[in-house]
């Protein structure tokens, strides 16, 4: 019996196939596989693989932002229990969550959170210490975790805001510590004046120690007010101020993403419309931001705005697509809000002033405000989404077509891309496709098989409507099976990406023990570790290795490939880059290996060695902090030429790259 596939027929999936770890192996399968240089199928989106960060998951602070002082700005507060039921945080996260009082030589000191004379009214609360008795007192932050990880002979640029109210002006002192109060850093502040004055210093760490706490202490009696207190690595990622954690960051980048959507996914439209995330909040002096608690029941300084995430998005080479709320709260949240009709014009104003934050000339409002924070080019925007996920509600589809007219009349030349709601039934797209947003979002969270299954879900669709953006999706689980399977859906987007313009994983980032989301994320921390999953690896590999247009092809099964009377699965995806080179990629979610015999027609110039990347192993493996690489690409030279068999391992995904021209 011949079982023949072919691109852009549906392959059936067969559950015994790759049922479980321990499934008996059934007998080699052979397929012939035929690859077309001479008939180009459609050509790649250039933006088909990009990243979706959203501050989920301590993502934010405590994550991807370098700030090492949790709760610097004391504007954490309990939220109301029970109404905000879903996300509230384990732990009440009052004023003063993070910070200790510190009392040494007989003095004591007294901690309270004070509004009265805050330091701007955006940025209200800050701490009162009151100094009694002779000896030092002060205050010190734990970090995230119970400790502030810092590592020796690492630079550390602290600041603060103090002024002294009461009492003799004395200097302040800062110090890392060690829980046991070992200095392992220590420089002399100067004495706070009566007004509010900002302070900066330099640490130099002598040894490295994973729970250390910042301290600030004085010498005298009085009461001494703080506010922005704050400690950076001195290396960040590209060393900027105010800038993003190193490792984090340089991991993200690795994965070459062309789009960078932010900042969410449900923190976008809020538990309720007064949280949710508004951009203007969120740029200018870090100490003149309005801090925001957020969806998934923690904090947000702001310190990572619009400005940086701008920022990142350009230092990555990838285009920013910033999500901005649809005047609708998230569906899933009580209350369930929709703007009023006097409010409407603020929500669609936003969008409409971030285009001139991001493109405005430096005279213009909203582009002085970006120019000022160091950036008088143009971030070059060129996508803007609104409403994330949204309910098919009467009031989402009465307000969405204003939000779009307002933006082809004001920002004729952006590019809109819209919500096709949750799931895979997508049911606001008819919605999209009537407002004729460019783009639409649709997002799913399924099982593995779900993902085989449906690798074809885009070769049958009506190409006039919007193209497509699958904005989220993950296969609800981090072993290698569920990067096997995104991998089988990913080749199938690659030969409809005249549709599929933009794709990306969803959540990227987890904080371990600080999770919302805990099935499945792309990179999993924490201070001292970044383990990347075997979903990470597909993703980074597929990014890197993408032509410019697809090729047609033929996957035919040979005799006594069925198992169970069913059809196997491989996917195939061949790619040709203008410039020269051939790029196959191979999905096998089967517990059978696949020989492969290639034929390569229609290619000039093919050369004789090419290089083999293999993600393979067992179903169920995964990586941790204890073995991080226990799922990892190798890299291996491979002899092909026109003709040429390859052994695609089970439960794998393989990447050949050979060079060859176009005809
Ligand atoms: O990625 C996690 C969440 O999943 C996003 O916030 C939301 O858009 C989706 O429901």
């Amino acid at each position: 019996m011949i079982l023949h596939v072919r691109n852009k027929l549906t392959l059936v999936v067969v559950g015994a196939l790759f049922a479980s770890p321990n499934a008996a192996t059934c007998a080699e399968l052979t397929a012939d596989i035929v690859i077309h240089g001479d008939k180009p199928g459609v050509a790649i989106s250039p933006t088909l693989y990009g990243i979706f960060y959203e501050d989920i998951n301590y993502a934010g602070d405590g994550g991807l932002y370098a700030e090492l002082v949790q709760n610097r700005s004391f504007e954490y507060r309990l939220l109301e229990p029970g109404k905000f039921s879903m996300r509230n945080p384990k732990t009440p996260m009052p004023p003063l969550f993070a910070w200790l009082p510190v009392e040494r030589n007989g003095m004591t000191c007294q901690l309270a959170v004070a509004a009265e004379h805050p330091l701007n009214p955006r940025n209200p609360n800050y701490v009162t210490l009151t100094l009694t008795g002779d000896g030092e007192a002060g205050i010190a932050n734990t970090g995230y975790d119970g400790g502030i990880s810092v590592q020796a002979g690492a630079v550390y640029d602290f600041s603060l805001y103090a002024r002294r109210t009461a009492g003799k002006a004395t200097p302040l002192t800062v110090s890392l510590e060690t829980p046991k109060g070992t200095v392992l850093a220590k420089t002399p502040l100067a004495a706070p004046a009566g007004e509010w004055a900002k302070q900066e210093a330099v640490l130099t760490v002598t040894r490295t120690e994973p729970k250390a706490r910042l301290v600030v202490t004085t010498t005298k009696p009085g009461t001494v007010d703080l506010d922005m207190v704050s400690l950076f690595p001195r290396d960040t990622f590209k060393g900027r101020k105010n800038g993003l954690r190193k490792d984090l960051a340089e991991a993200i980048a690795a994965i070459r993403p062309k789009t960078l959507r932010f900042p969410g996914g449900c923190i976008v439209h809020g538990n309720g419309l007064a949280n949710a995330y508004r951009w203007k909040d969120t740029v200018g002096d870090v100490a003149e931001r309005k801090p925001n608690w957020n969806r998934w029941g923690y904090h947000q300084s702001y310190g990572l705005g619009y400005f940086e995430y701008m920022q990142f998005a350009e230092d990555i080479g990838a285009t920013p697509l910033p999500i901005l709320p649809g005047g609708v709260s998230c569906g899933f949240s009580k209350p369930f809000e929709f703007s009023k009709d006097n409010e409407l014009s603020d929500w669609i104003q936003d969008c409409v002033d971030l285009v001139e934050f991001a493109n405005g000339p430096v005279d213009s409002t909203w582009g002085k405000v970006r120019a000022n924070m160091g950036h008088p080019a143009l971030f070059n925007l060129k996508f803007i989404g609104i409403g994330n996920e949204e309910h098919d509600t009467p009031e989402f589809r009465s307000m969405f077509p204003k939000f779009v007219a307002a933006m082809r009349e004001k920002c004729p030349e952006i590019h809109i891309v819209g919500t096709s709601g949750l799931g895979p039934k997508i049911p606001l797209f008819d919605l999209m496709s009537a407002t004729g947003v460019d783009i639409s979002d649709e997002h799913y969270y399924m099982p593995p098989e779900w993902f085989v299954a449906n690798h074809n879900r885009f070769d049958t669709v009506e190409r006039k409507a919007p193209n497509v953006y699958v904005g989220e999706y993950a296969s609800q689980g981090n072993t290698l099976f569920n990067a096997v399977a995104e991998a089988v859906y990913l080749a199938g987007i690659e030969r409809n990406s005249d549709q599929v313009v933009m794709t990306a994983y969803a959540p990227l980032l987890a904080r371990n023990g600080f999770t919302q989301w805990q099935k499945a994320n792309l990179i999993w921390f924490d201070a001292e570790h970044v383990v990347k999953t075997p979903n990470y690896h597909v993703q980074q590999l597929f990014s890197s290795n993408l032509g410019d247009h697809y090729l047609t092809n033929e996957v035919t099964f040979l005799a006594g490939a069925a198992e169970n009377g069913k059809p196997p699965v491989l996917a195939v995806s061949p790619t040709l880059a203008d410039g020269g080179m051939l790029f196959v990629k191979l999905a096998n979610p089967m517990a059978t290996p696949v020989t492969a015999r290639f034929s390569l027609q229609g290619l000039k110039g093919i050369q004789p060695q090419a290089q083999l990347t293999t993600l393979s192993g067992d179903k169920a493996a995964a990586n941790d902090q204890k073995s991080p690489d226990n799922i990892a690409p190798v890299i291996t030279t491979f002899p092909v030429g026109d003709q040429f068999n390859l052994t695609v391992p089970p439960m794998s995904v393989q990447i050949l790259r050979i060079g060859a021209t176009p005809p």
